[in-house]
C-alpha cells in the first residue's frame, strides 16, 4: 500500500477565513479524486460525539453482543476454516431521522441515548446540507441545486448505521464490510478514533482512512455521480476485520427523497450524457438485491429501464 499518499483533510474553519479558496479547491480534489475527504473543526461539540461514541460502545456491549455472538454461533462462524464471501463480520442498527424519525420505536435505547442521537442527527443534518451548498459551489451550480434536487415530495431521507465491528480471530477469512459503493447521496461517518479497518480503492490500492479524533469522513455516494454527469464519483470501500479491538462506526446516509428525480445536471451533462435518468426509489430497489456488485451494471440497467419507460409509460420499470 501506498503510505506516501495524503489523504485529504480539510479544515471546515478556514472556509471562514483567507483560507476559503484554498480550502474549496482542497474539497473539489477530494470530490474529484478520492471520493472521500475527512473534515475537522466541523461545528459539532466535541463532548456531544464523545457522548455519542461512549453510549454506542455501551449500548453494543448491553444489548448487541450476545446477538451478534449467537449469529456467529448460528451461521457457524466460530471456526472460520475457509474464506466467507455472504456475511459480513459487522453488528448494526438502523435510525431513521427523515422524513419521519423512528427514534422512538427503537427497542433498548435509554432516554439520554435517543437524545443524544437526535441531537446528533440534526447537527450531522445541517451539515450534510451545507457541504451539499460547498459542492454546488464547487461545481458551478446555483445554491441549494443539490438540495432541491433531493427533496421529492417529501424532503430528503436521512438515516443512521450505527455498527460495531467486533474483533474478529481471523481477518483474513472475512470482512467486516465487503466492497461497495454507497448508493445514496452524501455520507457523513463518525468512526472509532483508535481502531482502523475503513478503507478505499484508489488507483487499484487500498488505502486506509485513519482514524483521527472528532473527525467526519464524508464520501459521495452514486447519486452524485449521476447528478455530476461522472464528474464525481462514488469510490469502492470495504471494512476490515481487526483481531484486536471493536470498531465503532456511525454511518448517516443523506439521501433523495423516495420519489425525488435525479439526473445529471444539464450545465455538467455532455451531449451524449452517459448516466442514466430516474426516481430514487427505482434506484434502491435495484440497489438493495446488487449492493456488493460494481455500480456500472446498475447505471446500464437505470438507463435500459427509463428507455423501456419512455418506449412504454405504462411499462413498469420493475420489469428488467
Ligand atoms: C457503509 C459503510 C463504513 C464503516 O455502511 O456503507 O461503508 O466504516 N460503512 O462502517
Ligand atoms: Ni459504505
Amino acid at each position: 500500500m501506498e503510505q506516501t499518499i495524503k489523504f485529504p483533510v480539510v479544515n471546515l474553519s478556514k472556509l471562514n477565513g483567507e483560507e476559503r479558496d484554498q480550502t474549496m479547491a482542497l474539497i473539489n480534489d477530494a470530490c474529484e479524486n478520492w471520493g472521500f475527504f475527512e473534515i475537522v473543526n466541523h461545528g459539532l461539540p466535541y463532548d456531544l460525539m464523545d457522548n455519542v461514541e461512549k453510549m454506542t460502545k455501551e449500548h453494543y456491549k448491553k444489548t448487541m453482543e450476545q446477538k451478534f455472538n449467537d449469529m456467529l454461533k448460528s451461521k457457524g462462524l466460530e471456526k472460520l476454516e475457509t474464506e466467507v464471501e455472504d456475511v459480513d463480520w459487522e453488528s448494526t442498527f438502523y435510525l431513521r431521522h427523515l422524513p419521519q424519525s423512528n427514534l422512538y420505536d427503537i427497542p433498548d435505547m435509554s432516554d439520554e441515548y435517543r437524545t443524544a442521537m437526535k441531537d446528533f442527527g440534526k447537527r450531522l443534518e445541517n451539515l450534510a446540507e451545507n457541504l451539499l451548498d460547498q459542492l454546488c459551489e464547487n461545481l458551478g451550480l446555483e445554491k441549494g441545486y443539490l438540495k432541491k434536487m433531493f427533496h421529492g415530495t417529501k424532503g430528503p431521507s436521512f438515516g443512521t448505521k450505527v455498527s460495531n465491528y467486533p474483533p474478529c480471530p481471523k481477518p483474513e477469512m472475512i470482512k467486516g464490510l465487503r466492497v461497495h459503493t454507497d448508493a445514496g447521496g452524501i455520507i457523513l461517518l463518525f468512526q472509532d478514533d483508535k481502531v482502523s479497518g475503513l478503507q478505499l480503492l484508489k488507483d487499484g490500492d487500498w488505502i486506509d482512512v485513519p482514524p483521527l479524533n472528532h473527525s467526519i469522513v464524508i464520501n459521495l455516494g452514486d447519486q452524485l455521480e449521476v447528478i455530476t454527469n461522472g464528474k464525481y464519483k462514488s469510490v469502492m470501500h470495504r471494512v476490515v476485520t481487526q483481531k484486536e479491538g471493536n470498531r465503532m462506526s456511525i454511518a448517516s446516509f443523506y439521501n433523495p427523497g423516495s420519489d425525488a428525480e435525479i439526473s445529471p445536471a444539464s450545465s455538467l451533462a455532455s451531449k451524449e450524457t452517459e448516466y442514466p435518468s430516474f426516481v430514487f426509489d427505482d434506484y434502491m430497489k435495484l440497489y438493495a438485491g446488487v449492493k456488493f456488485q460494481p455500480k456500472e451494471p446498475r447505471f446500464e440497467a437505470m438507463r435500459n429501464a427509463t428507455a423501456v419507460t419512455e418506449l412504454n409509460p405504462a411499462a413498469s420499470v420493475e420489469t428488467f
